[in-house]
């Protein structure tokens, strides 16, 4: 492949690279499926550093206009990133939940789908774990941040976190509009342990806590267990119901909101600024205050309103995220942004729990920062997940009954399909697992575990699992 570049124009290099590749995409001379040459040749053939084109691969990746394959090199995107053909559909008609019973516990939920994932050959439509990057990368990043953190590793360190990786957070979260300071930071075990300390300390047996319904269930657990009484606000295509909250906050006093306001998990959803504003507005008239966990945040395909803490005047917000979803889960790295008068009590909070997160963790994270390397892992992951959802929802389009509908996110890794209400969802998971393709039942994200007809499905999974895990499923539906 012929690259001219002109080393004395303006244009650096990796972008007269970029263009080059892109002009030969839009005029049909590469076409989709077509391998890209492998950096090492890309390097050699326009004498350039290797550098240079990863850089330039990593443009187009992020345009959409490439992807990476595991081990196998990039490819030209096989669909042009247009918008997808369906309407997002989120129309659920339901109540406002105050569930009565117990829930199932987290463990026993999260043992059985571990044990399901875990049989070889298992199409996982249930999760939305990032794939599985380059081994060699990790194995490099780690030997130079296990050098980097040597001494650090015979001693106890920061329990608030290591400062040079709070620096580096605070730098993103300052992408987001966030006016955040290093001290504001507190790292945690995953956001999971930021979800449970705060949750500790902000909440007594008895109070209320106000969740959106359908959410995450993981903190319906942690509700649980901190003796909460917990208020499900239904979602609609826009957000939490915010009239509904209104009435709410009015009649039950509640102490705290939890939201997922960017890619909603389980449904994928991002409320617009005037959503936030309005949620922030009401938190404040009715002095509550409001956990933002956006653990999937930097994995939208289009841009999205400041998080809600951008807004927030009067330290009433906390804001949580994660490199579980970006990076590596097993890591356990996620933080808190706490400012205000509980930041102290909450870093000795953290402390007593555990002393601090794993100084091997924290270092390879900030190695993946401080390399670039996170860029260019987000701008495959959102590549590919991309790519991912339009499998998806082509899939779904050809195989599902005319009677469902699903929403289109605009990122993350999770869509939420309705369904007639006839569908037995325990029984299509139960079909479907017996088929080897797991699926989320919507009913596990509502606070009483009952809920409507619905699924969530992950389009992490490669786009021929996607495609043949859809199949099945859409089978199993038309069959019920
Ligand atoms: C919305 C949300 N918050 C928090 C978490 C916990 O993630 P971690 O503890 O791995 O950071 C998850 C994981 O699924 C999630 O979906």
């Amino acid at each position: 492949m012929k690259i001219p570049v002109d080393r004395d124009a303006e244009e650096p290099v990796y972008l007269q690279i970029r263009d080059r590749i892109s002009h030969l995409i839009n005029s049909g001379g590469l076409r989709p499926g077509d391998r890209l040459p492998s950096i090492r040749e890309m390097a050699r053939n326009v004498n350039v550093n290797k550098l240079t084109v990863i850089e330039a691969y990593s443009v187009l990746e992020a345009d959409g206009l490439i992807y990476a394959r595991q081990g196998a090199g990039y490819f030209i995107n096989t669909e042009p990133l247009t918008r997808p053909r369906g309407a997002s559909t989120f129309a659920p008609d339901q109540q406002v939940i105050i569930p009565p019973n117990e829930i199932p516990s987290f463990l026993t939920v999260s043992n059985a789908v571990l044990r399901a994932e875990a049989q070889p050959g298992t199409i996982r439509l249930s999760s939305g774990f990032p794939q599985p990057t380059g081994i060699e990368d990790v194995q490099r990043i780690a030997r130079r941040a296990v050098k980097n953190v040597a001494d650090a590793l015979f001693r106890h360190n920061h329990p608030q976190g290591e400062p040079a990786l709070r620096s580096q957070i605070a730098q993103l979260l300052m992408q987001l509009g966030l006016a955040v300071k290093p001290d504001d930071l507190l790292v945690t075990n995953g956001s999971l342990q930021a979800l449970a300390l705060i949750t500790q300390h902000f909440i007594q047996p008895g109070d209320w806590v106000v969740v959106e319904s359908p959410t995450f269930h993981g903190y319906l657990s942690i509700l649980q267990q901190a003796g909460a009484r917990v208020i499900g606000i239904p979602m609609t295509a826009e957000g939490m119901n915010l009239d509904l909250l209104e009435q709410y906050l009015q009649s039950h006093h509640p102490k705290l909101i939890y939201t997922i306001s960017t890619l909603h998990n389980p449904t994928g959803i991002t409320t617009s600024l005037a959503h936030r504003r309005r949620l922030l507005d009401l938190a404040e008239r009715y002095n509550c205050r409001v956990v933002e966990d956006n653990a999937y945040e930097r994995l939208n395909f289009e841009p999205t309103p400041p998080p809600i803490k951008a807004m927030d005047e009067s330290d009433r917000v906390i804001y949580i995220g994660t490199f579980s979803k970006t990076l590596m889960p097993a890591l356990r790295v996620g933080y808190a942004m706490i400012t205000g008068e509980h930041n102290q009590a909450l870093i000795e909070r953290k402390m007593l729990h555990d002393m601090h997160v794993s100084v091997m963790s924290q270092a390879i994270i900030s190695e993946y920062l401080a390399s670039g390397h996170y860029r260019r892992r987000l701008n495959q992951l959102l590549s590919l997940n991309q790519q991912n959802r339009c499998v998806m929802l082509r899939a779904l389009e050809t195989h599902f009954p005319a009677e469902a509908s699903w929403t289109v996110p605009i990122g993350g890794v999770f869509l939420w399909v309705q369904l007639p209400p006839h569908i037995s969802v325990q029984r299509v998971a139960e079909e479907a697992a017996a088929q080897k393709v797991l699926v989320g039942t919507g009913t596990a994200f509502f606070p009483d575990q009952q809920g409507y007809p619905a699924l969530r499905l992950g389009y992490a999974e490669s786009p021929e699992h996607i495609e043949r895990g859809i199949e099945i499923v859409g089978r199993i539906l038309k069959a019920q």
